[in-house]
């Protein structure tokens, strides 16, 4: 048949072929970029139906377990702001000074002791939040002068100690038998009828469990 054209029209069948070509091609490109959009599309709606049904899955535990929440954001008790946290321990800074024995009793009331200064870590803990202020904590020689005692029987004569220069000293033949932080956070015995502000410490509150909730 092509015989039959005359060269004119077989240049137009020829040309009519080539300008089709790339028709064909961006169609197929279009088509590809369609597919390519769709596969993209339902992959997102599959990462967030499943983004979506963790965040369901965990706004249900916590529902279930509040205080789990609770407990990582404020370890020391979600119900307070008087209680800090420091090395897996909670401290108490008391806003009203008092003798030491009120002081211990007033700790014990909340379920903690008078401070007891272990180590760097802790003086440096306890003396930026003291200030030069007096604070007492759970160091005394009330049984035999001169023999000072942690209230926890922890070791006195070879730990840890912070002294003020001079101290202990029962200042002016004083009985300084209870022993506080003082200025620079060093510490100083002090008469026990004194009043002084004062440090309790206690261990983190302990998650409950299924059994001691549903008593
Ligand atoms: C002394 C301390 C004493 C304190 C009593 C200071 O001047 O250095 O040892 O405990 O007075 O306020
Ligand atoms: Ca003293």
């Amino acid at each position: 048949m092509d015989e039959d054209k005359s060269p004119d029209e077989f240049r137009t069948y020829k040309g009519r072929n080539l300008i089709q070509r790339p028709f064909f091609l961006i169609y197929a490109l279009l088509g590809v970029s369609y597919l390519l959009i769709i596969i993209g599309f339902v992959v997102a709606l599959s990462k967030v139906a499943t983004v979506s049904s963790e965040i369901s899955k965990m706004r249900t535990t916590l529902a279930k377990d509040p205080f789990q929440h609770d407990l990582h954001l404020f370890p020391c008790g979600a119900d307070t702001r008087q209680w800090e946290y420091f090395s897996g321990k909670c401290y108490y800074f008391s806003l009203k000074a008092v003798s030491w024995h009120m002081a211990k009793a007033q700790c014990e009331q909340q379920h903690s002791q008078l401070v007891i200064i272990d180590g760097f870590a802790k003086q440096n803990f306890i003396q930026t939040r003291t200030r030069n202020e007096r604070f007492w904590i759970g160091l005394h020689d009330l049984r035999t002068e001169g023999e000072w005692k942690w209230l926890d029987g922890s070791n006195y004569r070879t730990g840890f100690q912070n002294w003020k220069q001079g101290e202990p000293n029962s200042y002016q033949s004083r009985d300084e038998d209870c022993g506080q932080v003082w200025i620079n956070g060093e510490w100083n015995d002090y008469t026990c009828n004194s009043e002084s502000y004062y440090v309790c410490e206690k261990p983190l509150p302990v998650k409950p469990t299924a059994a001691s909730k549903r008593t």
